[in-house]
């Protein structure tokens, strides 16, 4: 009967069939009810107690290679077919895969990016959860300060010592803390303020916010930077600087560009005087250059912040600053030709 055994699994170890038909037959000789396998265990209860041990090793060995063996087949048979049908015809056109859009924030602040990096700036980001000192007190706004009411500020009820950010300022702090001058960077992100949502004004928006820290940084530098950007931006570069207030810069002031009055869209968006305020800035306040670790004495700064979608609502003549957080793919997929 060993004997016996021993050619079975020859012959199993010998099998090989890419037909489905032939492999079922070949498990059903082996395996099946009636087939060899079952046969030859009841065969076993008949051997003497001697041979049993090494007969039921034999008939094992030989009904694990049986199964072994008809697993492989099978599977070969399943790679086999996936090659004889092929998965798609090649010859059909191709699927139109549609290219997604850039929101008009981010081509925005992605060209206002392009425009700094031309002239030195690098890119620079911070948390939107901020705490007091980066967004008020390190910035000349220490507690109990009337300016600190410009800005309605959404605080963290888990922790009221935690807001969200009300202006990209905060970054100011935390890259002069962290980087010694010369420091040249802008940091564009996401701003909120407890206000009342309208087409004109949302609880949250974006902002760039540039530092320029060295030695012998003046007024003029300022203006001079800010000329630059204007004319690169929208090709006006007739700016006019008025006097303003801002705790953490001193002097301070607003920069209107001149928009001119050609055409009726003009006129509205002036309301007829053909300027229009784009952004704050001014000399980075010498108790700011102490709060963040650098000597007043021997750097001066400048420093300026502008609301991204106030620029987009002009640059596209969008009249909603809703659209922008709407997600609605009819106004987005306007901006597709951007390549920015
Ligand atoms: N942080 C101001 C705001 O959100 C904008 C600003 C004004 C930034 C003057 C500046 C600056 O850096 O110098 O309204």
């Amino acid at each position: 009967m060993v004997e016996k055994i021993k050619t079975l699994i020859e012959e199993v170890n010998g099998f090989a069939s890419n037909d489905a038909k032939e492999i079922e037959a070949f498990r059903i000789r082996f395996l099946g009810k009636k087939g060899t396998v079952p046969g030859l265990f009841s065969k076993l209860k008949q051997a003497k107690d001697e041979e049993k041990k090494v007969l039921g090793n034999a008939v094992n060995q030989l009904k694990a290679l049986a199964q072994e063996k008809i697993t492989l087949l099978k599977n070969n048979l399943q790679d086999f077919d996936a090659v004889r049908s092929p998965v798609a015809d090649l010859t059909l056109p191709g699927d139109p895969l549609t290219p997604g859009t850039r929101h008009p924030i981010s081509i925005v602040k992605n060209k206002i990016i392009d425009i700094f990096s031309k002239i030195g700036f690098n890119i620079s980001e911070g948390p939107e959860i901020e705490d007091d000192w980066h967004n008020f007190s390190a910035l000349n706004l220490p507690k109990h300060h009337p300016a600190r009411d410009m800005q309605d500020t959404f605080f963290l009820k888990t922790n009221p010592e935690l807001l969200l950010r009300t202006h990209t300022s905060s970054v100011q702090v935390r890259y002069m803390e962290n980087h010694k001058p010369p420091i040249r960077t802008i940091s564009p992100g996401r701003v909120y303020r407890n206000e009342a949502v309208s087409a004109r004004s949302h609880c949250f928006f974006h902002q760039v916010e540039g530092l320029y820290v060295d030695k012998n940084v003046s007024f003029a530098d300022l203006k001079q930077t800010i000329r630059f950007f204007t004319e690169e931006l929208f090709g006006k570069s007739k700016i006019r600087l008025r006097p303003s207030y801002f705790p953490f810069t001193e002097p301070s002031a607003e920069v209107d560009v001149y928009w001119g009055l050609d055409t009726e869209a003009d006129y509205r968006i002036t309301k007829g005087t053909g300027w229009l305020e784009i952004m704050g800035c001014g000399m980075v306040d010498p108790n700011v250059l102490e709060n963040c670790g650098i000597n007043p004495k021997d750097y001066s700064g400048f420093a300026f912040g502008m609301g991204i979608d106030r620029i987009a609502l002009l640059l596209y003549q969008i009249d909603d600053i809703r659209l922008f957080s709407e997600n609605d793919l009819r106004f987005l997929k306007q901006f597709k030709r951007e390549i920015f």
